[in-house]
C-alpha cells in the first residue's frame, strides 16, 4: 500500500496527546507505514506494528544522522553536539564503546546502595507532607532519575531544576525557536561544565571521558562529542525514566487486582512486572528520527530515499496483538520480554540496566513506605507530555 494521503495527526489534538494507542491501533489495521503530519510540526512516514517496527529500528537503510536529512522536512535536529543516537556505524560503534563498560548489569547491581539511599531521601520527604498528598512526578519520579545520573556524570545537584526546564522544552511540542534556544541553553551550561571538570577532575564519568578525550590529543573524543555524549546521557537518562515510574505506579494504583498481586509476592512478580510497565505504557512512544538512505520498502509499502523521515511507533508495536495476546490489558504476570520500549538493534537503549534498577526500587520504596497509597486524580483528568515522542503525565497527584 503506498499513501498519498497523510494522516494529520496534529489536528487530533489532546485526544491524541491523552490516549494515542486507538488511534495507532486503527492505523495498523489499515497497514503498517503511514505518511502522517506530526504534532510537533513536519511530515514523517510512521510504522506501526511489532514486526515492522522491529525491522525498521534495525534497518540499515535507515540512518540516524541529520546529514542525511531531506532539507525541507519541517524539522530540526535539537541537541548538542554530536552523539551516538544521532551517528551511524563506525562512529556510533566508537562513541557507544566508550560508554559501555560504564553501564553494564553489574556495574548497575554496585549502584544500587546508592539509588535506594536516595529514594529513601526523597519519599520521606514526600511522606512528610502533613496534608497525606503529593505529585509523584515532583515528589520522586522526576527528582530519583535525574540524581541518579548527575551523580553519576558528576554534574552538580545545584543546576538540576534549571537543566530539567531546559531539557524538557527541547523534546516537548513547543515551538522550535523554543526548543532551539533551550537547546542553546543547556549547550552552555555543557561547555562551562567541561571547562570546570577539565580544570578540577573528579572521580566521575564526565572527568574520566574528558581524560579520555584529552589524553588522545582531542581526537578520540572531540569537544564536540563530549558535549553530545553528556547532552544524551543527561536528557536520555532522566527524560525516560521519570515516565517509567509515573506511567508504572498509575498503571498500578489503576488496576487494584495487579497491584495486590504484586504487593503479595514483591520479588517474584517485580522483575515481569516492569517489564509489562514498559511494555503496556512506555516512556518513549516514537523513537528519535531515522532518515532514509535510498528509496526502501518497509513491510512491502515504497518509501522514497533522499532523506524522508521515518518513525516508528514503539507504543504500538507493544500493544500489537500479533506479538501480545490481549495488548490492552495491564498484567504483570504475562511474559512482556521482546517489548521494545528500548528499542531494538545497535540504538538499544544503553541505560536500560540502570532505567530497570530505579524503577524497581522506587517502586519497592513506595509499596512499602506508603501501604495506603491511592491516585488522587481522576486518570482521564490527567495532563500528558505533549509530542509524540515521550510518553508520561505532566502531574501524577497521589495521596495516602
Ligand atoms: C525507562 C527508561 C528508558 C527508556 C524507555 C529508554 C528508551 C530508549 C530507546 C527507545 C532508545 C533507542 C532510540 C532509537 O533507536 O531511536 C534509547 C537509546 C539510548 N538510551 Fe535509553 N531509555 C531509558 C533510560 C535510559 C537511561 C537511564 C540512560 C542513561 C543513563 C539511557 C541512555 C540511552 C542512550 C545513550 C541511548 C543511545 C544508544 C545508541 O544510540 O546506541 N536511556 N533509549
Amino acid at each position: 500500500m503506498t499513501s498519498d494521503v497523510i494522516v494529520d495527526l496534529a489536528a487530533l489534538g489532546d485526544d491524541f496527546t491523552r490516549d494515542p494507542y486507538p488511534v495507532y491501533a486503527a492505523l495498523r489495521a489499515r497497514g503498517p507505514v503511514h505518511r502522517i503530519r506530526m504534532p510537533e510540526g513536519g511530515e514523517a512516514w510512521l510504522v506501526v506494528g511489532y514486526e515492522a517496527g522491529r525491522a525498521a529500528l534495525a534497518d540499515d537503510r535507515l540512518s540516524k544522522e541529520w546529514r542525511n536529512a531531506a532539507p525541507d522536512l519541517g524539522v530540526r535536529q535539537v541537541s548538542s553536539g554530536t552523539t551516538m543516537l544521532s551517528s551511524d556505524a563506525p562512529d556510533h560503534t566508537r562513541l557507544r564503546k566508550l560508554v559501555t563498560r560504564e553501564f553494564t548489569p553489574r556495574r548497575m547491581a554496585a549502584l544500587a546502595p546508592r539509588v535506594q539511599e536516595m529514594t529513601d531521601g526523597f519519599v520521606d520527604a514526600m511522606l512528610a507532607a502533613p496534608e497525606r498528598r503529593a505529585d509523584l512526578v515532583e515528589a520522586l519520579s522526576f527528582p530519583l532519575p535525574i540524581t541518579v545520573i548527575c551523580e553519576l556524570l558528576g554534574v552538580p545537584t545545584l543546576d538540576q531544576d534549571t537543566f530539567r526546564h531546559w531539557s524538557n522544552v527541547s523534546v516537548s511540542a513547543t515551538s522550535l525557536d523554543d526548543r532551539l534556544a533551550a537547546a542553546r541553553s543547556v549547550t552552555e551550561y555543557l561547555t562551562r561544565l567541561v571547562d570546570e571538570k577539565r580544570a578540577r577532575p573528579g572521580d566521575d564519568l564526565m572527568s574520566g571521558l574528558i581524560h579520555a578525550a584529552d589524553e588522545e590529543g582531542g581526537d578520540h573524543l572531540s569537544h564536540d562529542e563530549l558535549l553530545g555524549m553528556a547532552w544524551l546521557l543527561l536528557v536520555a537518562g532522566h527524560e525516560t525514566t521519570v515516565n517509567l515510574i509515573s506511567n508504572g505506579m498509575l498503571a498500578l494504583l489503576g488496576h487494584p487486582d495487579q497491584l495486590a498481586a504484586l504487593r503479595a509476592d514483591f520479588d517474584g512478580l517485580i522483575d515481569g512486572a516492569v517489564e509489562e510497565m514498559l511494555r503496556y505504557d512506555g516512556p518513549v512512544e516514537t523513537p528519535t528520527y531515522r532518515f532514509t538512505r535510498e528509496p526502501v520498502e518497509i513491510a512491502g509499502t515504497p518509501v522514497p530515499g533522499g532523506g524522508q523521515l521515518v518513525l516508528v511507533a514503539l507504543a504500538d508495536a507493544d500493544r500489537d496483538p500479533a506479538r501480545f495476546a490481549d495488548p490492552d490489558r495491564f498484567d504483570i504476570r504475562r511474559d512482556a520480554r521482546g517489548h521494545v520500549a528500548f528499542g531494538h538493534g545497535i540504538h538499544y537503549c544503553l541505560g536500560a540496566p540502570l532505567a530497570r534498577l530505579e524503577a524497581r526500587i522506587a517502586v519497592r520504596t513506595l509499596l512499602d513506605r506508603c501501604p495506603d497509597l491511592a491516585l488522587d486524580i481522576h486518570p482521564a483528568a490527567i495532563q500528558w507530555r505533549t509530542g509524540m515522542m515521550m510518553r508520561g503525565p505532566e502531574h501524577l497527584p497521589v495521596r495516602w
